[in-house]
């Protein structure tokens, strides 16, 4: 291939597996599915933005910073990697972290993302009410660091700066390497869209690498109608600045409500009927506000009849599980868990 991908620090274990998911494929009466697990990584506790991070801390140690800041929802899994990725480099760390829904428990209780955020030793948490402008709050503390004395990195919102999206270059340059492998070719690549790297990223490696599959967003954060500008915005500019993906056209950024309900980190019973499905009949964990509600958009599509019974679908489990022992309740309170024991049942 002609393009050429800066140099990167190393956070996945390698190749992440691609897996069948046989259970789920037949008990939906659907095309074939398979997950791809890109929860698996080096960093603590798993999930897509170590792809991201491999590169922006990368750039960060090559331009001599010492201190990494980023910001997003308190139950942040991209502040918790960024925070690991910081502790492996032996670097300090700032989290600017805000509460999307104005429902999360304050610091002290804390759990999920923002207690492992604390066993980390994040150097800095600082915690904005709802409706903060993340974008402003982040630049005000590398403003802050600096005054400091510090050399701070500034890391995005999602890590989905150019650079980073090219993580998700490499994502789809495995799973082209996979489909050569096993010759054949998915149909679909289903994917969750917060900040929208990963999409794009992964919509310029296809096509670099002469994939036909087409990617298919689940949008968690925004709608679709501001969503997909965006995320075409970001596959321009990687084709841009690093030659990659110049065949991509705007028709190839397709994104869906689905599985968005009322909103960001807002649970739906449909997210919750997923997460139950993939942990009952796969033994894998999805997420409450990513992977489970982009496996709940998947449900729908099939639902609706998006998908021809012989296709193909790759999921991408992007992580995110840690968010899962914040909302115990949602899991707890619904009938999906009539099924727990008795304290005095026996398990077997
Ligand atoms: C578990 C998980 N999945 C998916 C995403 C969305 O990725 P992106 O922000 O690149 O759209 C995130 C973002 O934080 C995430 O934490």
């Amino acid at each position: 291939m002609t393009f050429k991908r800066p140099i990167k620090r190393k956070y996945m274990l390698g190749t992440t597996p691609i897996e069948p998911l046989k259970r789920t494929s037949a008990l939906l009466k659907g095309p074939e599915l398979f997950i791809k697990r890109d929860d698996l990584s080096l960093l603590a506790g798993g999930g897509n933005k170590s792809r991201k991070l491999e590169y922006l801390v990368a750039d960060a140690l090559r331009k001599g910073a010492d201190t990494l800041v980023t910001c997003g929802a308190y139950q942040s899994n991209h502040a918790r990697l960024t925070l690991a990725a910081a502790k492996r480099e032996g670097l300090k760390c700032h989290l600017v972290l805000s509460d999307p829904t104005g429902h999360g428990r304050g610091a002290a209780e804390a759990s999920g993302n923002l207690f492992l955020d604390r066993l980390l030793g994040a150097d800095k948490i600082i915690l904005k009410p709802k409706d903060t402008d993340l974008f402003q709050a982040l630049d005000d503390e590398v403003d802050a660091c600096t005054d400091a004395g510090l050399k701070p990195y500034a890391i995005t919102l999602g890590g989905s700066s150019v650079l980073g999206c090219l993580g998700y270059v490499d994502c789809a340059l495995e799973i082209a390497a996979h489909e050569i492998s096993i010759k054949e070719e998915f149909d679909y690549i289903v994917v969750p869209v917060g900040s929208g790297g990963t999409m794009a990223g992964l919509i310029a490696g296809l096509r670099e690498a002469g994939s036909k599959a087409k990617v298919l967003g689940i949008n968690v954060l925004m709608k679709k109608v501001t969503q997909e500008p965006r995320i075409w915005q970001l596959v321009q500019q990687i084709a841009d600045l690093h030659k990659i993906g110049a065949s991509a056209v705007e028709e190839d950024v397709q994104c869906f409500d689905e599985g968005l309900g009322e909103g960001y980190a807002l649970p739906t019973d449909e997210m919750r009927e997923a997460v139950k499905l993939l942990a009952e009949k796969e033994g894998i964990l999805l997420d409450p506000t990513y992977t489970g509600k982009a496996f709940a958009g998947l449900i729908a599509l099939i639902r609706n009849g998006f998908f021809k019974p012989e296709d193909k679908v790759l999921f991408i489990h992007t992580g995110g599980s840690p968010a899962l022992f914040e909302h115990q309740d949602w899991f707890v309170e619904s009938n999906e868990m009539t099924n727990l024991p008795e304290s005095e049942d026996t398990v077997e």
